[in-house]
């Protein structure tokens, strides 16, 4: 049995390190073959085959991964939860663009020991504000977690017994999941309509790289994301797909260890390359389960103008 938890903001870090890892070029998610690296790198403070961050050649110990399921598709969570049993660390799926996808028919947010998404409006499943789930099988940890949620409240709501969080779910935000929630298998199915059209529509683009899903994945699609052949061409491609009326967006400019919240981590350009590549390429075009055949092959023919 899973234990659903409804989520609020959750506190960044609780004293703990990050520790970033690259990501595998072809699926934008974690490469688990450098989770490995970056473990060792950890376990024995020897920086020379992982980028450490600041100081922590001594003071670090493996706790926790967070893995996220870019775009919609899962990470590669039989390799990820493996590498991280072997360093006594717990494993949290970050699927808040993934809720609804499969690996090897089991759903996002059931692949690691604790699961979580977001149900912000551009997610998958989207209320109309802020909301997210917490989802895990373990009983106890169901039950620290909906203590957290309310403010760290014991059996008696008055008698808190650890410090919490306000993280209740807005009433009329669940309502609004809720209901949507009954139309969702429809939009997945959906999803992968629009997705396999975009597939077929941009196959062979000069210069355009299209999305590839493993055998025994499914993606939700939360976007569409293309790879330019550099920071140029996307800027000339973006350009040129706004004059046609046509949006696009970039996830992400900036990867996580140049955001200046963590300068003080002393990562630099060059530590994390695929990530840092993908930052410079990476943009999305318009995705929903109702995009329908004809916006799609305006889209098509603009970006086919744009590329030869
Ligand atoms: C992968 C990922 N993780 C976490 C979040 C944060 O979700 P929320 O803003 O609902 O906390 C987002 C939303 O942008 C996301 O895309």
């Amino acid at each position: 049995m899973r234990f659903h938890v409804p989520r609020g903001q959750m506190r960044s870090c609780w004293g703990a390190t990050p520790v970033f890892v690259d990501i595998d070029p072809v699926t934008f998610n974690i490469d688990p073959r450098r989770l490995a690296d970056a473990l060792r790198a950890v376990s024995s403070g020897n920086a020379d085959d992982h980028p450490l961050p600041q100081g922590a050649r001594t003071s670090l110990k493996p706790k926790t991964v967070i893995a996220v399921d870019l775009f919609g598709m899962p990470a590669d969570y039989p390799a990820i939860n493996r590498i991280a049993a072997d360093f006594g660390a717990v494993v949290i799926e970050d699927a808040a663009q993934s809720f609804g996808a499969e690996l090897k028919g089991r759903k996002a947010g059931a692949l690691a020991e604790v699961g979580c998404t977001s149900f912000f409006p551009a997610k998958p499943l989207g209320c109309y504000g802020d909301g997210g789930m917490c989802f895990t099988d373990d009983p106890q940890l169901a039950a620290v977690m909906d203590s957290l949620r309310v403010h760290g409240k014991g059996t008696d709501k008055y008698d808190n017994v650890r410090v919490g969080i306000n993280g209740r779910m807005d009433t009329l935000q669940a309502a609004i999941v809720l209901s949507k929630f009954s139309i969702f298998p429809e939009e997945v199915v959906l999803r992968q309509e629009v997705a396999q059209r975009y597939h077929q529509l941009l196959a062979g683009l000069e210069g355009l790289t299209t999305p590839i899903v493993p055998t025994g994945y499914l993606s939700v699609w939360a976007q569409y994301s293309v790879l330019a052949a550099s920071e140029d061409h996307r800027k000339r491609l973006q350009e040129g797909l706004k004059q046609a009326g046509i949006p696009t967006a970039v996830y992400y400019p900036k990867p996580l260890h140049l955001q200046t919240a963590f300068a003080r981590l002393g990562y630099k350009e060059g530590d994390f390359p695929h990530s840092e590549d993908a930052s410079r390429r990476i943009f999305s075009l318009p995705m929903h389960p109702y995009l329908n055949s004809d916006d799609q092959e305006k889209i098509a023919s603009a970006l086919k103008n744009l590329t030869k």
